[in-house]
């Protein structure tokens, strides 16, 4: 199986590896085949004209080199966009960036995008259901202790 060289580059040396404290989404995306894992975290921010855009993002992945190196190009190409431009990465744009993947290893690697898609889900679920007073707030205390 060849790979291109930018694959062997981001398997030796990822980009964004690790674990973010506090994430705003997380996505994880297993291939129950061969048991590769990938789980992406970013952290969303605001811009002055409110456009939502991943201002951090990290992987950590347990599978084979095209794992390991579509999960790292996928958080290069996701840094810094608004998450309406990230989560329109595809598998075929990450394997183009990466100089082209094998065949065999377009879909059974080539997960990453999906665990940012996920990953952009879960800061949307949450940030649906965050109440607008955390309980515990000052207000909050207040009005339990009124009804006392
Ligand atoms: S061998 Fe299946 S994802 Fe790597």
């Amino acid at each position: 199986m060849m790979y291109s060289k930018l694959v062997l580059q981001h398997f030796i040396h990822p980009k964004n590896q690790g674990r973010l404290k506090n994430p705003d989404g997380v996505g994880i995306v297993g291939n129950p085949t061969c048991g590769d894992i990938m789980t992406v975290y970013i952290k969303v921010k605001k811009d002055k004209k409110g456009n939502e855009k991943i201002s951090d993002i990290k992987f950590e992945t347990l599978g084979c080199a095209a794992a390991i190196a579509t999960s790292s190009m996928v958080t290069q190409m996701a840094m810094g966009k608004k998450i309406a431009d990230a989560e329109k990465i595809t598998r075929q744009d990450v394997a183009d960036e990466l100089q082209g993947l094998p065949s065999a290893k377009m879909h059974c690697s080539n997960l990453a995008e999906e665990a940012l898609k996920r990953a952009i889900e879960d800061y949307r679920s949450k940030s649906r259901k965050e109440p607008k007073r955390p309980i515990g707030s000052k207000k909050h205390q207040r009005r339990t202790r009124k009804k006392k």
